[in-house]
């Protein structure tokens, strides 16, 4: 889910050269929990490029709609910077909070912040017409 045109027809063509044909890109603004309702629940849902760009709160709030977007024993794939303040262990605790077991981080010397966690808890529907978070930027890093 991609709010730039162009990006989105980036990432198309990139998945289609690649040879990943089922993947599907979608123009759309990717807060919006409407979005997914024809896609809940997921066996894999990527946060990716978004945790660098919200508030921490909205980070919190976002973690909290994962237990809605996920199957039991889903998967998330989440980014993040590792520039201070370092949000990574504090996404890591609130990603158990809502049920979900630490499968992978990558490590603080790494230079990126990447983690995969399983949804071990029981899943929540997923409120529509709901934002679940703000962008504070345009994205650009
Ligand atoms: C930091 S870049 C991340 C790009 C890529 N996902 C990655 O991880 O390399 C942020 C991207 O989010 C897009 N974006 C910003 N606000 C968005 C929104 N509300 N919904 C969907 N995409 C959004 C921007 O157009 C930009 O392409």
């Amino acid at each position: 889910m991609e709010l730039d045109p162009r990006n989105a027809a980036l990432a198309a063509q990139a998945a289609d050269t690649a040879g990943l044909h089922s993947v599907e890109v979608r123009v759309g603004d990717a807060a919006l929990t409407d979005q997914y309702a024809d896609l809940v629940p997921a066996d894999l849902v990527l946060i990716c490029g978004v945790f660098g760009n919200i508030s921490g709160a909205d980070v919190r709030a976002t973690i909290g709609y994962a237990s809605a977007l996920c199957a039991p024993g889903g998967t998330v794939v989440w980014t993040r910077h590792r520039r201070p303040p370092d949000l990574v262990p504090r996404i890591c605790h609130w990603f158990a909070e809502q049920g979900f077991e630490q499968r992978w981080l990558s490590e603080p010397g790494d230079g990126f912040g990447l983690g995969v966690h399983r949804f071990t808890g029981h899943p929540r529907p997923l409120r529509p017409g709901t934002r679940m978070f703000t962008f504070v930027d345009n994205g650009t890093p």
